[in-house]
């Protein structure tokens, strides 16, 4: 299927690795002219390399953390170097840690908030006028727990169900300038950031990296973690010039994991 990008412009925050980049590589692949960004700048330069060997296509990387606003500022000014127009905006942050209420101060609320709740208002406010002229689209990774929230990960249930609201809403409010926004929520995908729960889980009960995998998997009727690339690839769709109707939905990746309807 075409997804008809044509070169149009694309940003993925939090790109470096994981979900982000696969969602970038999707893109590259079809054809959209893809930015990406991340914290460190080295990192973020050898996915870009890895992302231009695989697909042939030019990668801009522009280091920031979208949790500051002064790097979203920065970023904004280099992407409208690059061209004046938006079309797609992904916006993806590295997941607040796990803990338990009573562990976690304000600190720790402010930062998750900044982090994966405020830098996706920023992240918008910032790509809106550069989509109003025609059109855009705008995916948030959020995560499974909008549906059912997920023990010992306080900070990140609190925050994703703040995004889909906010994701809603803008569905509602950007319709009338062409503008389509949906919410992507992994299950349990093959990353870094999955392996680290993983293993701080396995710590936590005294149990072996593989049987608290192999429990995970007992709550997924496809018996298998997902992989980066099966992710990214509904990515490319729901943010592509072909996706035409889709707007205001939440899309769980899981393998079926989310049991609610
Ligand atoms: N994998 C899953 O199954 C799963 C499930 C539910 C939810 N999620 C959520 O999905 C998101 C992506 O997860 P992942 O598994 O791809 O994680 P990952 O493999 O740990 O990758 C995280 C990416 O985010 C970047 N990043 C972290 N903090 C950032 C910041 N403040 N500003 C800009 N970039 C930042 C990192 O690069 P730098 O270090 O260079 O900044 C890296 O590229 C996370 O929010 C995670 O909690 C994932």
């Amino acid at each position: 299927m075409d997804l008809h990008y044509d070169g149009k412009v694309v940003l993925v925050t939090a790109a470096s690795k994981g979900l982000g980049k696969a969602s970038a590589m999707a893109l590259a692949r079809e054809g959209a002219r893809v930015i990406i960004s991340s914290r460190s700048q080295e990192a973020l330069a050898k996915a870009a390399e890895e992302i231009e060997q695989q697909t042939g296509q030019k990668v801009l990387a522009i280091p920031a953390d979208v949790s500051k606003p002064e790097d979203v500022k920065r970023l904004f000014d280099e992407v409208k170097k690059v061209s004046d127009q938006l079309f797609g905006l992904v916006c993806n942050a590295g997941g607040p840690p796990a803990g338990s209420f009573m562990s976690f101060t304000d600190d720790d609320w402010q930062r998750a908030f900044e982090t994966n709740l405020l830098s996706v208002v920023r992240l918008v406010r910032a790509s809106v006028p550069l989509m109003e002229a025609n059109g855009g689209r705008i995916v948030a990774i959020a995560s499974s727990s909008v549906k059912v929230p997920i023990p010992g990960l306080i900070l990140s249930n609190t925050m994703r169900a703040g995004v889909q609201g906010l994701m809603k809403t803008l569905s509602i409010e950007l319709a009338e300038k062409g503008i389509l926004v949906n919410t992507v929520c992994p299950g349990r995908i093959a990353t870094d950031r999955l392996r680290a729960l993983d293993e701080s889980r396995a710590q936590r009960e005294g149990k072996t990296l593989e049987e608290v995998q192999q429990e995970s998997l007992k709550d997924i009727p496809l018996k298998r973690y997902g992989e980066p690339h099966e992710f990214g690839q509904l990515v490319a769709y729901l943010l592509s010039p072909a996706n035409t109707y889709l707007t205001g939905s939440t899309y769980m990746v899981d393998g079926g994991m989310v049991k609610a309807l």
